[in-house]
């Protein structure tokens, strides 16, 4: 596996090469849900590029930036093992200049849901999806589900921006007690957890009434607030696949999604229906 840090020198590496290219961006602290965007991406193209790199401008003044789990040994050896050809892990320094030209999040879909309690968040996802996609240019970019509001915006930029990378979705991966694998789970305590597992219950809880033919979001949204109750709900929303608010489940056109906070730690999940 070839590392490279150096944005320039990435693309110069790359220039040359006449392969399909799968791309994971990435943070860091790979866990199963990574090497499952990994796999996927060795499956469809000839040389895979992972990046790791913890973006400064997505997370807000306070947010958890100077926390956020660091495991650069552990990380290298999972790409490594997982057959990743080129980690890319570029310094803020290489990525960043003074006074930058940004993406901005659409004024609608970018500030509902987790950008609602977290304004600008996903500007700054777009501008280094953006910087990423240029310097790697992959076939196929990947992206897990389970982030569903950052996978539909960076669909809709790749789409409006008319770029060349086809934007992967994939299914999210879940530990044995059900809970959503998330580099920030590692900030949760043993009972904290034991809460946070009210969050499949509740998408579960969801699915059932759905096969029993409830179609109904507001009767939906009502149990899961109950099945979530008393953790702190940031939302429980169900949209069609364009993250519009329907009235009624389509099956094939749905995605029910949940954002809660257990001690300080922001969860998400959610199912595609
Ligand atoms: O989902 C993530 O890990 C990040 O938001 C991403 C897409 C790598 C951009 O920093």
């Amino acid at each position: 596996m070839k590392i490279i840090s150096n944005p320039l020198a990435l693309q110069q590496h790359l220039k040359n090469i006449d392969k399909t290219l799968g791309f994971v961006p990435t943070m860091g602290a790979l866990h199963e849900g990574h090497i499952a965007l990994i796999k996927q991406a060795k499956e469809e193209n000839e040389l895979v590029v992972v990046s790791i790199f913890v973006n400064p401008t997505q997370f807000l003044a306070g947010e958890d930036l100077e926390e956020y789990p660091k495991k650069d040994a552990a990380d290298k050896k999972i790409c490594e093992l997982a057959g990743v050809d080129i980690l890319f892990f570029p310094s803020a320094s290489e990525l960043y200049t003074q006074d930058e030209v940004k993406i901005c999040a659409p004024n609608v879909r970018g500030y509902v849901l987790e950008g609602a309690t977290r304004p600008g968040h996903f500007s700054g996802v777009l501008t280094v999806v953006m910087k990423l996609l240029n310097i790697v240019n992959p076939t196929r970019a990947y992206f897990g589900k389970k982030d569903a509001q950052q996978l539909h915006l960076i669909s809709l930029m790749v789409r409006q921006f008319f770029m060349r990378v086809e934007i992967v979705p994939v299914d999210i991966v879940r530990d044995s007690d059900g809970l959503a694998l998330s580099s920030r789970n590692i900030y949760l305590s043993k009972e904290q957890r034991a809460q946070a597992l009210k969050i499949p219950k509740s998408l579960y809880t969801a699915s059932q009434l759905i096969s029993k033919n409830v179609v109904d979001t507001q009767e939906i949204k009502a149990a899961m607030h109950t099945i979530l109750s008393p953790l702190k709900i940031e939302y429980v929303e169900i949209l069609n696949r364009d993250f519009e608010v329907i009235r009624e489940v389509q099956i094939g056109n749905t995605v029910i999604l949940v954002e809660v906070i257990v001690g300080k730690t922001r969860l998400l999940d959610n199912i595609w229906l």
